[in-house]
């Protein structure tokens, strides 16, 4: 009895026929749901005597998979001329995955230590949270310096006995400078790149972070020389062989001499605009021979070793590479200004 019904209905999934996937669907609800005809067959397998069941068990199974195979053929005889089943487009081009770019900031830093390295120097590092004897203390400033009041200054914690206690957010990378002398020997020749923060009105010209990069050369017999021909060969790799540079007499607690070095406008060329405020110059560092009271504090003998020191202002660096005239831009994200950067290595 059940033999002839499975009989019956292998001949009919055998012959199955369809134009359309409409019509495939209807078949296969008809013997392959849960409700089909081939499941029917279920509430009279269980009467079959025990001895029979294997073998009617397999026949089952047999035409369960016949009926599974007869609908996929027939889906795959429609093809894909029915757009009711193939509406997926192999062939279409898929959308681009947009990629990040590099930030201007980290391109014009990338820049500057690799101009650096090929000089010698190496990079070293240091925590942007500082305490005030490696930001001030041993870096010479005076007790009562204005760099140290709240106005200038973000702090994070205040010991007025203990500057090791007093914590603060680094106004500058000299900070490094301490961190190297104190753990490294002479010869000493970094650069350290990093964040640095003041406590600044948010403006297009100022903000409450941005990025130096220090440099420090410490060895027996270094001249300011040195360093003025150190800085000029960056000047000339960062902007051109016709760069031009000048040094101004100035002043900083950790150098002496000290001076803050210009560089002719990359903008106009130094014939005068309005980004170097009609001066044909444009000021990018600060810089001077390390003093020896700093030298002294971190433990080396100025007797035997003199250095010098720059630090200089990669925002404005960048400013001047790619004629950016809002320091806020750096920090707002608007991906239709750093994805001018794309081309940029
Ligand atoms: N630290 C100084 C500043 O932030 C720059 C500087 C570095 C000057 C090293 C001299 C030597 O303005």
């Amino acid at each position: 009895m059940i033999l002839d019904k499975i009989e019956q209905l292998l001949k009919e999934v055998n012959s199955l026929k369809a134009s359309n996937a409409e019509e495939i669907e209807t078949l296969r609800l008809k013997y392959l749901s849960k409700k089909g005809e081939i499941n029917a067959l279920m509430s009279d397998f269980r009467n079959v005597a025990a001895e029979e069941k294997k073998a009617i068990g397999m026949k089952i199974n047999e035409l369960k998979q016949t009926a599974i195979e007869k609908i996929n053929a027939l889906r795959e005889n429609i093809g894909t001329s029915d757009d009711s089943v193939a509406d997926i487009d192999l062939t279409r081009s898929a959308y681009p995955i947009p990629l990040g770019t590099r930030h201007p900031l980290t391109i014009v830093e990338n820049e500057i230590i690799d101009i650096f390295s090929r000089m010698g120097f190496v990079l070293a590092d240091g925590p942007e949270v500082e305490d005030d004897m490696h930001v001030f203390t041993r870096m010479n400033f005076a007790a009562d310096h204005p760099a140290r009041d709240m106005q200038d200054t973000f702090f994070v914690e205040t010991n007025p006995n203990d500057a090791t206690k007093n914590i603060i957010l680094r106004s500058h990378t000299s900070s490094v400078q301490t961190r190297v002398m104190e753990t490294q020997e002479p010869p000493i020749r970094v650069i350290c790149p990093g964040r640095v923060y003041r406590n600044e009105a948010i403006t297009a010209r100022a903000h409450c972070f941005f990025h130096q990069v220090e440099g420090l050369y410490i060895d027996k017999n270094v001249s300011f020389t040195d360093l003025k021909q150190v800085l000029l060969s960056f000047a000339r790799e960062m902007f051109g062989v016709d760069t031009k540079i000048r040094l101004r007499p100035s002043y900083f607690p950790f150098t002496e001499p000290s001076a803050e070095m210009d560089i002719s406008c990359h903008i106009c060329g130094g014939g005068g605009c309005g980004f170097c405020k009609h001066t044909g110059w444009v000021e990018i560092l600060g810089c001077g021979m390390v003093d020896p009271n700093v030298l002294e504090q971190c433990g080396i003998d100025s007797s035997i070793y003199s250095g010098y020191a720059f630090g200089l202002g990669v925002e404005r660096i960048t400013n001047l590479k790619y004629q950016v005239s809002d320091l806020r831009l750096f920090s707002e994200n608007d991906t239709r200004f750093l994805r001018e950067f794309e081309s940029a290595y």
